[in-house]
């Protein structure tokens, strides 16, 4: 079984889809590997194509000021990663055969972390995790128990950043994960 180290070494030299023709770097994931919660976006935007670090754009930079207001640090609560590690040109939504080429890795990326809580960010994540069909705005909020893991969905922080009415839900959301989370780590006491 691949550690992250050499998960990181095979998707950094991955030809599986065609996105490795415009990357500049590819973006497998930061955070603890040893927490519980496990965030999945959509798939790196400019800025985390250059710096091959996922969510340092305007998107995650409100994600990580909302999660730390509630205490939660990438190198400390949580582990951070895309459902595609290439950038889409032009950030457009990964075609579903991109999305199937890379879900191998993000599979091999569960396995490592062992998260107990999985939190799909927006309906790509929630698409290729949870169910297909699923709208975003029907599942949102809602804790889904499958396979042992914990799953919920909510607003991608892009989103938010497009309509800020969002924003009420997105962080009644957080507050979910968070009380969870506390659950979850009190139980381990
Ligand atoms: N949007 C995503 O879905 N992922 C990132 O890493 C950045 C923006």
């Amino acid at each position: 079984m691949l550690t992250m180290d050499e998960l990181s070494k095979a998707v950094a030299g991955c030809t599986r889809c065609s996105l490795h023709l415009s990357r500049t770097n590819t973006v497998l994931g930061e955070g603890n590997p040893e927490s519980k919660v496990m965030f999945v976006g959509e798939a790196p935007g400019a800025d985390e194509d250059r710096l091959g670090r996922p969510f340092v754009g305007k998107a995650g930079q409100l994600l990580d000021k909302a999660l730390n207001a509630l205490n939660f640090y990438r190198d400390k609560n949580f582990y951070i990663c895309n459902i595609c590690k290439c950038r889409p040109e032009n950030n457009r939504i990964p075609s579903d055969d991109e999305a199937e080429a890379c879900l191998p890795y993000l599979r091999r990326q569960v396995v490592i972390v062992k998260p107990q809580i999985i939190v799909c960010l927006g309906a790509t994540s929630a698409k290729y995790i949870i169910d297909k069909q699923a709208r975003i705005t029907a599942i949102r909020g809602k804790w889904i128990e499958r396979k042992g893991y914990h799953i919920i969905a909510t607003f991608h922080p892009a989103a938010l950043l497009r309509d800020e009415s969002k924003k009420r839900l997105f962080w009644e959301d957080l507050k979910k994960v968070k009380e969870k989370y506390d659950e979850i780590i009190s139980a381990d006491l």
